[in-house]
């Protein structure tokens, strides 16, 4: 009877002789701690969750490949996987809502997580993006305080209106992103219907050691649709799970949805006299100083098998690079490269590198050893120190980082320019006049519960000053009057 297919089994692999009842003393008595299974059984279930993600808790992914399209790309980079047209890297994507609870709805307005892992033969690259190519604010310090007035009042345990506005209020750099928020593509109609960004600014650097500035556009061949607000409302009620619902179906079904890659390239000198520092991610850079270049396409051909294994268990890191892609000076990035792999750490442990769906498809050869759930052998009897006389791995100086130059002090500064207003206006000016009305019409909604009129007239100030007509509206929507001294 042992190793029949379909034998149930115990964890440590011996056949279950009774799965309905328990073990009791007599017939109608009481349950015998000597029932391991029962006790193994209770005690498991009790473990099945993990800390679910601080931010972007609610996600869906799948799995796919990354083909070369551009011959040229190596110009730029030295990036294995980008090196010729026609290169296919397997990849995994991880699309999320951002500020709700593992089970909250998918079709609320929130940024929509964009985090690509592609397995390359240098090891993994992550891109952890969004559908949105600029950001709320621009320095890592700030990310904290952000996050709580997105997530329940620490009494009511409400979402609190005074709390987002308040903080957006006062933090006017967010004005870009909370204006592209409450637009049209604040409510994707599904996953596959929404393009993704990189939105820092990142270092490429080609085989000649000569490096560039790059911003990441995954643009949908599925076209960009939207979900009507009241619409969206009502999905979120009747199938919160609309977009994860959505994403399995169309995979399943074979209507495979694919995003065609660009870059953005700024000369390394470029970014000492470029119009906006290109490394303030509230900001974007105009296409027409720097046109999109096509890299090639990904594609989105399978589902997980597992979700937690797969998805739930995911880590994806912006510290995850691969050489001839690096960092850049920028304050939300440089804190993200700490952010994500210690949440690592504490979600799933110091080893959730060799979990499947994180562990790369190349060999890695490393000198970490133990910690808990070690579980690919560790490295088995190849020594654990270095520099060592037996052969181990050693570094690959081709692998050092880009050097380049800094200068001034150390200090705590913010970024030089304190325009919050004209990329924010420009957006709005670019809308249709339909655009304009859902526009104001989200603004004025999403307000409305605030109770203080100062934290709302605060807001105006800022619309107003990105444009005076659209101020004007969304001051009238709520009741209020622009103030005279912002005139
Ligand atoms: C998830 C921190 C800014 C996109 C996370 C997680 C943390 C975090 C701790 C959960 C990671 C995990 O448990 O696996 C931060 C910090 C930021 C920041 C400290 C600013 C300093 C951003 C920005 C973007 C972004 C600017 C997009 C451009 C994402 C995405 C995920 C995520 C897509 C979900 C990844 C997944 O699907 O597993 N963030 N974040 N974050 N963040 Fe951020």
């Amino acid at each position: 009877m042992s190793n029949k297919r379909n034998t149930l089994t115990t964890a440590s692999g011996a056949p279950v002789g009774d799965n309905q009842n328990s073990i009791t003393a007599g017939h109608n008595g009481p349950t015998l701690l000597q029932d391991f299974h029962l006790l193994e059984k209770l005690a498991h279930f009790n473990r099945e969750r993990i800390p679910e993600r601080v931010v972007h808790a609610k996600g869906a992914g799948a799995h796919g490949y990354f083909e070369v399209t551009n011959d040229e790309i190596s110009k730029y980079t030295k990036a294995d996987f980008l090196s010729e047209k026609g290169k296919r890297t397997d990849m995994f994507i991880r699309f999320s809502t951002v500020a709700g609870e593992q089970g909250s709805a998918d079709t609320v307005r929130d940024p929509r997580g964009f985090a690509v892992k592609f397995y390359t033969e240098e090891g993994n690259y992550d891109l952890v993006g969004n559908n949105t190519p600029i950001f709320f604010i621009r320095d890592a310090i700030k990310f904290p305080d952000f996050i709580h007035t997105q997530k329940r009042n620490p009494q009511t345990h409400l979402k609190d209106k005074d709390m987002v506005w308040d903080f957006w209020s006062l933090s006017p750099e967010s004005l870009h992103q909370v204006t592209y928020l409450h637009s049209d593509r604040g409510l994707p109609a599904t996953l596959r219907h929404m393009n993704g960004y990189g939105s820092h600014t990142f270092k490429w650097v080609n085989a000649e050691g000569e490096a560039f500035w790059v911003k990441y556009h995954f643009i949908s061949e599925q076209g960009i649709k939207n979900l009507d607000p009241a619409l969206a409302d009502k999905i979120a009620g009747e199938n919160p799970d609309y977009h994860t619902e959505d994403l399995f179906n169309a995979i399943e079904e074979g209507d495979h949805p694919a995003w065609k890659l660009y870059v953005q390239i700024m000369p390394y000198e470029d970014a000492k006299t470029y119009k906006w520092d290109p490394f303030d991610v509230t900001k974007i850079w105009s296409k027409k100083d720097y046109p999109r270049i096509e890299v090639g396409r990904m594609v989105l051909d399978r589902n997980p098998e597992n979700y937690f294994a797969e998805v739930e268990q995911a880590a994806f890191s912006p510290g995850q690079f691969v050489p001839g892609i690096e960092a850049s000076p920028d304050k939300m990035l440089q804190g993200r490269l700490f952010g994500y792999s210690d949440a690592h750490r504490y979600r799933l442990g110091a080893n959730h590198h060799s979990i499947p769906v994180n562990r790369p498809k190349n060999e890695v050869n490393n000198y970490q050893r133990d910690g808990f759930m070690s579980v690919d052998g560790n490295g088995g009897n190849k020594p654990n120190y270095e520099p060592n006389s037996v052969n181990g791995p050693t570094e690959d100086s081709e692998a050092k980082i880009n050097p380049f130059e800094i200068y001034g002090q150390a200090d705590s500064v913010t970024y030089d320019s304190d325009d919050h207003y004209t990329q924010a206006g420009d957006l709005y000016r670019l809308m249709s006049a339909d655009e304009k009305d859902r526009l104001v019409e989200a603004f004025v909604g999403h307000m409305t519960p605030v109770t203080k009129d100062e934290i709302k007239l605060r807001q105006i100030e800022h619309i107003y000053k990105a444009d005076a007509e659209w101020g004007e509206r969304v001051a009238q929507g709520l009741g209020l009057q622009v103030p005279e001294s912002v005139k």
